[in-house]
């Protein structure tokens, strides 16, 4: 297949794999799954994805709205801080909205009369290999941290969020989490209806032992006799999309550097903010490369750069079997997770269109891009 790159490519069959694990978990530790849409929020597959999921959960008015409107099921709405006017407007969305802070909550409750109300903890605890990403660093502004201002107001909440951890593959850390949690908030936690333990969670990798990681999620539900949430966002969508690019010219500066036509920067930002090499799926050839004979014992060595003008614009470096040729197309893997949420027209490149493969195999283009639409978003 030759696409019209850049482009998203989303394989509803690589989805399914995620989506069957968070459905059997709902089923088997009587908890719900709601999808954050700050990691994914290309509502195209909503449809698609709703039958396995809860709802979805947000950080902003406009996410919450998409949910509610695209998705459907449960809408849970967080924000670090709300204004006056998103409450307001949230109303009609949000079955659940969820404050960071007493202040806010005490500002905003009682305009809230037909939705449940919410509180974010910070319960001083956390799993992350990045300071930035990590919810419990010092001064976090991310929940609150002073347990007894919440046991003052637990009469005017009916569940609270805990969301602690980013990319947390360990059960055996996430067990000791729990059990810290049911200790620290024992009093709290009995006054509650329900409990969101955030995303973060890895549960849906090969080897993450789905079922001690249920009966666990069940016993600590029905000690409390609370319902559980989990807010997956990374492990709803992991490794079910790519980036296509296409390598526009290769330049030589001690090694040889393949150009393509895309961006960390612009597309894949998290590349660049935690430090990471882009992964690659596969490489298509285009047509003139097949042509010539290949040696499968030379390793040819390239770095592969986005087009804008930022110097560190690198997806990685990578061994080859044979040589790259302008027209070769390299597919990214793991694109779906904080990629097209933040895709953006640093140096007027041209966004990505989104492709999805259903599941019957046909290949959809739900979004292209053009001129306009960059020229419309600044003016
Ligand atoms: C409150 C909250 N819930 C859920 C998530 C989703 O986390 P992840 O994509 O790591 O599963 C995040 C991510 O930052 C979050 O802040």
């Amino acid at each position: 297949m030759h696409f019209n790159t850049p482009c998203y490519v989303i394989d509803e069959q690589k989805l399914l794999k995620n989506l069957e694990k968070i459905q059997w978990l709902g089923q088997h530790a009587n908890i719900k799954s709601v999808l954050a849409l700050k990691c994914f929020s290309t509502w195209p597959v909503f449809k698609f994805m709703q039958a396995y999921m809860d709802g979805t959960t947000s950080s902003s008015l406009y996410e919450a709205k998409l949910g509610y409107e695209e998705f459907g099921k449960e809408v849970h709405a967080y924000s670090v801080a709300f204004s006056q006017d998103e409450i307001h407007d949230l109303k009609q969305y949000a079955n659940k909205v969820i404050f960071n802070s007493v202040k806010q909550l005490k500002t905003f409750y009682a305009e809230l009369d037909t939705v449940d109300v919410g509180l974010r903890i910070n319960p001083h605890i956390s799993c992350s290999d990045y300071d930035l990403a990590d919810p419990a660093r010092q001064y976090s502004r991310l929940g609150v941290t002073d347990d007894s201002s919440v046991m003052e107001i637990a009469h005017l909440i009916n569940g609270v969020m805990f969301h602690y951890n980013c990319e947390n593959k360990d059960f055996d850390d996430f067990s000791q989490q729990l059990d810290h949690i049911g200790k620290t908030y024992h009093d709290l936690l009995h006054q509650l209806d329900w409990v969101s333990l955030g995303g973060g969670l890895y549960f849906t990798l090969d080897d993450y032992p789905l079922e001690k990681f249920a009966a666990k999620l069940k016993s600590f539900g029905e000690q409390f006799g609370v319902q559980i949430y989990l807010e997956p966002g990374e492990t709803a969508i992991t490794d079910s999309a790519s980036l296509v690019t296409t390598v526009l010219d290769i330049v030589h500066n001690e090694m040889d550097i393949a150009i393509v036509d895309s961006s960390t920067e612009a597309h894949m930002l998290d590349l660049l903010i935690y430090q990471e090499p882009a992964e690659i799926e596969k490489v298509q050839r285009s047509k003139r490369c097949n042509e010539q004979s290949s040696n499968q014992h030379d390793n040819y060595h390239y770095m592969i750069a986005g087009k804008t003008c930022l110097a560190g614009d690198i997806f990685g470096e990578y061994d080859f079997n044979t040589p790259l040729q302008t027209g070769d197309q390299i597919h990214f893997s793991d694109a779906a997770g904080y990629t097209m949420v933040k895709m953006n027209w640093f140096n007027g490149l041209k966004m990505p269109s989104i492709v999805i493969k259903r599941l019957d195999g046909q290949y959809d283009t739900v979004k292209t891009f053009n001129y306009s639409d960059f020229k419309q978003n600044l003016g």
